[in-house]
């Protein structure tokens, strides 16, 4: 089983993201803009939600109106950078639950280093999505949805904003059953592990650290 990979084109994305890989792009469009990106991607990675009909009453009459069904979707941010996008998922799913893995990669060995884990316990009859901004060698994705799988999530999504073709076969290599959502895949990584034409490192654009 080969993991499908869906890179989302749409114009309003396309444009957001142009504007977020100019290097001139302030902190503060920046996090602005990767909001709104990942509101209109948890758009798509949600779209095959359940939903459930219940009775309601309009002011004029009675209807049977769909609502989401089953547990609250949780979402799964892969720290730091993946704050950035958890913030615009939040806004389109306010009763989602929150976890956290904390990953850094080794700047030696690309390898990445689990520092935090801290998500729902009850996760396996939910639809879990984890998010990280950055693609790119896949091992950092890779290990956290290894590390919630590990606790229990059954039914796992991976959006990010930019993927490069050797991390979307690496990852898909290790995880075969997790569908990829993404604003673009790029050309390659270069021999630091970055995304190229990419953005730079998200972390640091998205909390101005550099
Ligand atoms: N992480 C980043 O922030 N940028 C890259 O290009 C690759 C990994």
């Amino acid at each position: 089983m080969t993991g499908e990979v869906h890179c989302i084109a749409h114009p309003l994305i396309q444009h957001k993201l142009s504007l977020m890989r100019r290097k001139e792009t302030s902190t503060s469009n920046f996090r602005a803009l990767l909001q709104e990106i990942a509101m209109l991607l948890g758009y798509e990675v949600t779209r095959d939600l359940p939903l459930e009909n219940r009775t309601i009453e309009t002011p004029l009459t009675t209807m049977e109106a769909p609502f989401l069904a089953g547990k609250k979707v949780v979402l799964i941010s892969v720290l730091r950078a993946g704050s950035g996008l958890l913030d615009g998922m939040t806004k389109i799913l306010p009763s989602a639950r929150v976890g956290h893995v904390g990953m850094y990669r080794d700047h030696e060995t690309l390898q990445p280093v689990e520092y935090y884990f801290r998500a729902p316990s009850d996760m396996a009859d939910r639809q879990v999505i984890v998010v990280d901004p950055m693609l790119a060698t896949g091992n950092s994705a890779a290990a956290a949805v290894t590390r919630v799988k590990q606790a229990g999530a059954g039914h796992v999504k991976f959006a990010c904003l930019l993927a490069a073709p050797e991390g979307l076969e690496a990852f898909h290599a290790a995880h075969p059953d997790v569908s990829v959502f993404t604003a673009a895949i790029d050309e390659r990584l270069n021999e630091k592990g970055y995304i190229l034409p990419g953005l730079g490192d998200a972390g640091d654009r998205l909390f101005g650290t550099k």
